[in-house]
């Protein structure tokens, strides 16, 4: 028998109403544990609303989010942080000052109290997680470098290691290849496919190429309402969403047919 997997993530018939301007309307969505879910959708569709909403900082004028069966539509952003989701947003928020290792470690710290610099072993496994991670995004040649020395992309991976040091269940990456040339933008999609099964990722992007390389489940998002959903392939081959992209000048690199 197979089971359906109770979903990680519930969005039900969500809408956002930013003082009589429908950003989000009657938005349903679900996200299975370990799984991917790609967003993609022209400049102003309301993706990144969509990510502000499930973490509690814009908040839906109807409809429920549930995340691991807890209602969360009404907590603050700190407690669904808490509850395990974590988003990383448009432009890298890395710290400069710090070394590549350094901004690692400062994320996979859990105890931020102060007593907790008096118990090692929290310590050694924080350190072991940030050197794991540092492989992961394969930024380990760059162990000592400073954050603000590294080249974007490399800026766009670490940021990607720091939600992902978090350890949390959920991951919101907003854009993650913004500014990225191709081959980065592939070595990315590599990083994001590697963190599936342990953590579930939902990713909005432009680049056509990238979420062939993700080649999971797309929702498509237009003017705040799901367009469309399916296979890329299946997007890709739908002439509704053909028509929402070619009508936008702005967007004409995002589906190259
Ligand atoms: N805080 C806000 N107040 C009013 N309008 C907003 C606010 N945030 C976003 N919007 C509007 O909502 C729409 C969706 O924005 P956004 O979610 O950023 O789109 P996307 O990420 O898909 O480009 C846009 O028209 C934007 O101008
Ligand atoms: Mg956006």
């Amino acid at each position: 028998m197979n089971a359906i997997p109770a979903p990680i993530l519930l969005m039900e018939n969500i809408s956002v109403d930013f003082d009589g301007f429908f950003a989000l309307t009657n938005i349903t969505l679900s996200l299975t544990p370990g799984d991917l879910r790609i967003v993609i959708g022209p400049n102003g569709a309301g993706k990144s609303t969509l990510c502000d909403t499930i973490i509690g900082r814009v908040r839906p004028t109807a409809g429920k989010i549930t995340f691991k069966d807890k209602l969360i539509t009404d907590l603050p952003e700190q407690e669904i942080v808490r509850l395990g989701i974590c988003r990383k947003f448009q432009t890298p928020g890395v710290l400069p000052t710090l070394t590549v290792f350094e901004n690692l470690l400062v994320s996979a710290q859990k105890d931020r109290s102060w007593w907790r610099s008096f118990t090692r072993s929290s310590r050694v496994t924080e350190i072991l997680r940030a050197e794991e991670i540092m492989m992961q995004i394969g930024l380990q040649e760059r162990r000592d470098v400073f954050a603000a020395d590294l080249a974007h992309g490399e800026k766009q991976w670490l940021e990607i290691g720091m939600v992902v040091a978090t350890d949390a269940d959920l991951l919101l990456l907003d854009e993650p290849t913004a500014g990225m040339g191709p081959q980065d933008t592939q070595r990315t999609a590599k990083l994001i496919l590697s963190l599936l099964g342990r953590h579930a990722v939902l990713v909005i992007d432009h680049d056509m190429s990238f979420v062939e390389a993700l080649n999971g489940y797309v929702t498509v998002l237009h003017q705040g309402q799901i367009l469309k959903e399916g296979s890329v392939a299946e997007i890709r081959a739908d002439p509704e969403v053909s028509a929402v992209y070619l009508g936008r000048s702005d967007d004409d690199h995002i589906i190259e047919t």
